[in-house]
């Protein structure tokens, strides 16, 4: 059965900053959720084989393939990640390197994945660091999904102030929910 969210985590700690705010936006909906996470899914880099200049889809059998067909029927797609070194964590970069198959070319763009979604990212960080690239490499993710514009929720002191103490964050994730899921 279809599910109406995919979830995109690059989360490698459970139960940590990321996994707490991601588990208060889809606390009792997981069973509307299809995801793909580091440690549950197996996804490799794009390793520029060409195949998609000609078939159009990427031929690497893995977990990128149930994003690729989730894509045509979600309704909300949610991309969370702790900062590394300024960036998404390795996982969802190598997620990210295989929407290349989005575009042709080298210039134009393919369509991009199914119908337009509403989007949200979850980034949490400990605070010493530039986050502004992480938000713009998961901004360009979820374009590939054909999401524009996602909510953004951002918990970026977690060396001092755990991300569910935050409460910025926390109100962001229930007004996400509220409109979405109720
Ligand atoms: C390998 C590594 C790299 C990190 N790089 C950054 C960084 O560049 N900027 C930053 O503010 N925090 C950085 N942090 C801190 C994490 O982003 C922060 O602790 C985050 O809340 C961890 O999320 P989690 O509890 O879900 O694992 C880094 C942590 C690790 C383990």
């Amino acid at each position: 059965m279809p599910k109406d969210v995919l979830v995109l985590s690059g989360v490698l700690r459970g139960q940590g900053n990321t996994d707490a705010l991601l588990s208060r936006l889809l606390h009792g909906k997981k069973s509307d959720c299809l995801w793909l996470a580091f440690g549950g899914d197996t996804v490799s880099p794009c390793v520029n084989c060409k195949a998609c200049k000609t078939q159009s889809v990427c031929r690497i059998a893995d977990g990128m393939q149930k994003v690729y067909s989730a894509a045509q029927s979600a309704k909300y797609v949610v991309l969370a990640s702790p900062v590394y070194f300024g960036n998404l964590t390795g996982f969802l970069l190598d997620v990210l390197s295989r929407f290349q198959c989005c575009f042709k070319d080298g210039y134009r763009t393919a369509p991009i994945i199914g119908p337009k979604k509403e989007g949200a990212v979850i980034l949490t960080a400990g605070g010493y660091g530039e986050t502004a690239f992480a938000e713009k490499q998961a901004r360009l993710m979820l374009k590939m999904l054909n999401v524009e514009n996602p909510t953004m929720i951002t918990s970026y002191q977690t060396d001092t102030v755990s991300a569910i103490s935050d409460t910025g964050a926390l109100n962001k994730i229930d007004a996400l929910r509220r409109r979405w899921f109720s």
